[in-house]
């Protein structure tokens, strides 16, 4: 037998070996040590990660399977980010997660790994900290939480939370009501059921090949999700015999198939900054264009919120994943390949649609282009995003004076003012948001309208920031414009009443402000004092390093891949 990773710690009979081993013979039987592989289960469960709070259990139906198929399961928690919960965004905080996880994964005498991730960030940074360690890894989502209903009518997670806060704001929902709505917008377990970044990545993470076939979308109370589990487990073991790595399954046709993916399901615009990261740490080629390229005449075929009416438990029932690429099967890599060693494609055989109301046919989709615009201009030299889906169409080509805020605390100051120059045909800029000047690229691009707008009955209009996005929004949002405010870039020197023009399908976002009066122009004092200047700690080291959005926002010293090596001794 070939000799494992593991082996270089426990086989022998010196001093090392001995200490290795016998630390560890807390319930693991001699036997443990006579050649077969050790598997982390690097876990994100946590009680404050709430949508990952079920992975103890999944992680048990893994460490069945592993141990059938005859490996040695070991728990590795690993830094877990709940979405809703940590500040001041869990952006800032992907790229230590990942940087954390790939240096523990590489530090332990494992030989593979199976990834157990669910809330937003948590499966893109195992997925960068598996590609950049490469040790044979699979992605076990989490899954989504079932549907939850209010008043009678299906409510998503986030997506509802936007619609119903505005509600309030305007006057038509009492505040008693909308508190009453959270314990129905949380039904169960599981991450949020719309098609937000959670369930978009898990889907992906699929399409990417780094799931079992036919796992990713199972509901997390789901019976099939801990089989899933226990296949993943057993199926780990093969991985690692075949020596199947993940730089041998996510090619550059594994990052197109998922691009044509996150279009045809209406995924979340956060997939276009987690797919460029995941790809650094591989050195594949993906660029921001590539998204525009190959997904944006892929039609929707999904009819989930936030694009559009049902959640992820009714995907499942309709067919799933597979059922979706089915549809759009002519535009993916055939060659692109999974954790089996088998072509993706070869999985889309039995493919059936159960349900046309959830998932269309390409003939009749719910839009004929859905994937995400790269916008470029005087606004955005280096690109920014708009995902046309999720817009008002009659917003998609607008010419409108800009209302300019400085930062998240300049617009809650003066947002509601009645006295702020806005009307439903502003664009409302939001800037000191991007991965520097937060720091760590929120989402709060999809700003709130002014009370005043919503009285009025507006429900929508062209906002651009240099921020994110949650995937559970919708809106006319431009997002992601690079260069970002505190990088210098011209978005620092918008002011209020400048024309903004806004065509999407020219691609085009400028300021209409001749090009030498805006060069002349010095940024706004303001939004360059807003740039946050850490004194320590990773906040210090993420601004210092990180990258810009059209590249992935990865830190630079983390690009790239330092394999499973490491040459010496603890002792
Ligand atoms: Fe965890 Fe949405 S908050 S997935
Ligand atoms: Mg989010």
């Amino acid at each position: 037998m070939q000799s494992r990773r593991s082996a270089q710690w426990y086989a022998g009979n010196d001093r090392n070996s001995y200490l290795h081993r016998a630390w560890m013979r807390r319930g693991l039987p001699a036997d443990a040590f006579d050649g077969r592989p050790h598997i982390a289960i690097a876990n994100t469960a946590s009680d404050l990660t709430p949508c990952n709070a079920h992975l103890d259990e999944v992680a048990r139906s893994v460490r069945d399977g592993i141990h059938e198929a005859g490996g040695i399961a070991l728990n590795l928690p690993v830094v877990s980010l709940g979405e809703t919960q940590v500040r001041p965004t869990a952006m800032l905080w992907r790229n230590m997660a990942a940087m954390a996880t790939e240096e523990m994964l590489r530090a332990n005498p494992i030989d593979g790994v199976v990834l157990l991730g669910g809330c937003d960030k948590t499966i893109p940074s195992l997925l960068m900290a598996a590609a950049s360690v490469d040790l044979p890894a699979v992605v076990m989502p989490g899954g989504p939480m079932l549907t939850g209903t209010f008043r009678g009518a299906p409510l998503g997670c986030g997506t509802g939370v936007w619609q119903l806060s505005e509600e309030v704001r305007a006057g038509t929902l009492s505040a008693a009501e909308f508190i009453r709505s959270e314990s129905s917008m949380i039904r169960s377990k599981g991450h949020c059921n719309t098609m937000g970044t959670a369930s978009t990545m898990g889907l992906l993470a699929e399409v990417l090949g780094m799931t079992l076939p036919g796992v990713a979308g199972i509901p997390a109370p789901d019976s099939r999700l801990l089989e899933a589990a226990h296949a993943t487990g057993v199926h780990v073991v093969d991985m690692i015999d075949a020596g199947r790595r993940p730089s041998a399954v996510m090619s550059r046709g594994s990052f197109l198939n998922a691009i044509v993916a996150l279009a045809a399901l209406g995924g979340s615009t956060n997939a276009v900054v987690h797919l460029l990261a995941i790809a650094g740490r591989l050195g594949v080629e993906l660029t921001q264009d590539d998204f525009d390229r190959t997904g944006a005449h892929v039609p929707l075929l999904v009819d989930l919120q936030p694009a559009g009416r049902f959640l992820m438990d009714d995907l499942h029932r309709a067919g799933g994943l597979h059922a979706v690429l089915n549809e759009v099967r002519d535009l993916l890599d055939p060659a692109a390949l999974t954790v089996t060693g088998r072509p993706l494609v070869e999985y889309l055989d039995s493919a059936q649609v159960y349900d046309r109301e959830v998932i269309r046919p390409r003939e009749q989709p719910l839009q004929p282009a859905a994937g995400i615009a790269v916008l470029y201009g005087n606004l955005a030299p280096d690109g920014a995003v708009i995902k046309p889906a999720a817009a008002s169409p009659e917003l998609l080509s607008h010419r409108g004076p800009a209302v300019v805020f400085d930062s998240i605390e300049d617009l809650h100051a003066r947002l509601d003012d009645p006295d702020l120059g806005v009307t439903a045909d502003s664009v409302l800029i939001l800037r000191g948001c991007g991965p520097k000047g937060y720091p760590g690229m929120p989402e709060v691009a999809n700003l709130p309208l002014p009370a005043k707008l919503l009285a009025e009955g507006i429900r929508d209009m062209v906002r651009i920031c240099d921020g994110r996005m949650s995937g559970t929004a919708y809106g006319t949002v431009v997002l992601h414009v690079t260069p970002e405010a505190a990088a210098g870039g011209p978005l620092a020197k918008v002011r209020t009443g400048d024309i903004i023009v806004l065509d999407v399908a020219a691609r085009r976002l400028d300021v209409d402000v001749p090009d030498a009066e805006l060069a002349a122009r010095a940024p706004a004092a303001a939004a360059v004092n807003a740039f946050a200047r850490p004194r320590r700690g990773w906040e210090r080291l993420y601004v210092d390093t990180v990258g810009q959005a059209n590249t992935g926002a990865d830190c630079d010293f983390l690009l790239g891949s330092s394999g499973d090596e490491v040459s010496r001794e603890s002792h």
